[in-house]
């Protein structure tokens, strides 16, 4: 194998700067230490300090990673963010805006708090807007670049007892990803977002009643429509890498769902089929 072919499949980001909004936790830190192992420099934008701070010093070996407290919801910290990208590595190649809270699972249209509604949507889809926008301003004069949200396969599929607010948010990232890959696309910029079906993180853990890992991959599996395969951080990481990697050059404004089948099912259906099949 020569030494470039090698370095084109296993260094696909050589090069490359990219900022990764909750990238100390969950997915966001799977796609920091698989963008790091591809050659590119990362900035880790989250609100959680300490891991931040701790994945960084973990990772940074040739000062490849770097950690900046930015809550998405704030215009001057984001901008902070891209800023520290550009002064430190030179410019922005990535945007992966990933950081996300989840709300309260189950709670009906009547019961819900308008307060926490009002701020899953500021952190899951304002968000979003504020690091595409900070994004978009220095990616426009280098007339190039790629940013990609996560939202989620909610976004194609609604769960009952799936918090409103968090559906809504997740479907206006979906907006968002359409609408600014027309306007960008005339400066050479790509936008996609990547869906993921449910993944064991702190995030999922956190609303489905303090379910251990186990516990969540169980529940996960337990409704999949694909079996002998259980969706993990680091899969979402390597739809991001393909989305953002040169291999993706011509893809934008797609909504990549990574949930193995699960929103081209119904299983409510199946279930009333077997059932009327059984009876006669
Ligand atoms: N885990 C799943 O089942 C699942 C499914 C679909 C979509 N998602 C989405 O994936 C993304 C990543 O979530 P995860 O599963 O890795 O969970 P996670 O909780 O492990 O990670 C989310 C990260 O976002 C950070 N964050 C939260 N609010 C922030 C803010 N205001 N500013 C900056 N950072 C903030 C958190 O500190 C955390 O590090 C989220 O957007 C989530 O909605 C997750």
């Amino acid at each position: 194998m020569t030494t470039s072919f090698k370095s084109s499949v296993f260094r696909r980001l050589e090069g490359k700067v990219a900022l990764i909004t909750g990238g100390a936790s969950g997915i966001g830190e799977s796609t920091v230490r698989l963008f790091v192992q591809h050659g590119a420099k990362v900035v880790i934008a989250d609100v959680q300090d300490d891991l931040g701070h701790s994945l960084c010093k973990e990772l940074d070996s040739q000062e490849a990673v770097s950690y900046v407290h930015c809550d998405v919801t704030r215009d001057t910290d984001v901008e902070k963010a891209v800023d520290l990208a550009v002064s430190k590595y030179g410019q922005l190649d990535i945007m992966f805006s990933n950081a996300g809270i989840a709300g309260k699972l189950g709670s009906t249209i009547l019961d819900s708090d308008n307060e926490e509604a009002k701020r899953v949507i500021d952190v899951d889809l304002f968000g979003p807007f504020l690091t595409a926008k900070h994004a978009a301003r220095v990616m426009i004069p280098a007339r190039k670049g790629c940013i990609l949200f996560t939202s989620s396969m909610l976004s194609t599929i609604v769960t009952a007892k799936a918090p409103h607010e968090y559906v809504a948010a997740k479907h206006g990232v979906v907006g968002l990803t359409k609408s600014m890959c027309v306007e960008l696309g005339a400066h050479g910029i790509r936008v996609n977002c990547v869906s993921p079906y449910m993944v064991a993180t702190p995030i999922f853990q956190k609303i489905a009643s303090g379910l251990n890992k186990t516990e969540v991959e169980k529940l996960a599996s337990a409704a999949s429509n694909l079996k002998e395969a259980v969706l993990e951080p680091e899969d979402i990481a390597h739809a991001a890498l393909y989305l953002v990697s040169d291999e993706a050059k011509y893809v934008s404004g797609v909504n990549l769902v990574v949930d193995g089948g699960y929103s081209a099912s119904s299983s409510a259906l199946t279930d009333a089929i077997e059932n009327l099949l059984s009876q006669n």
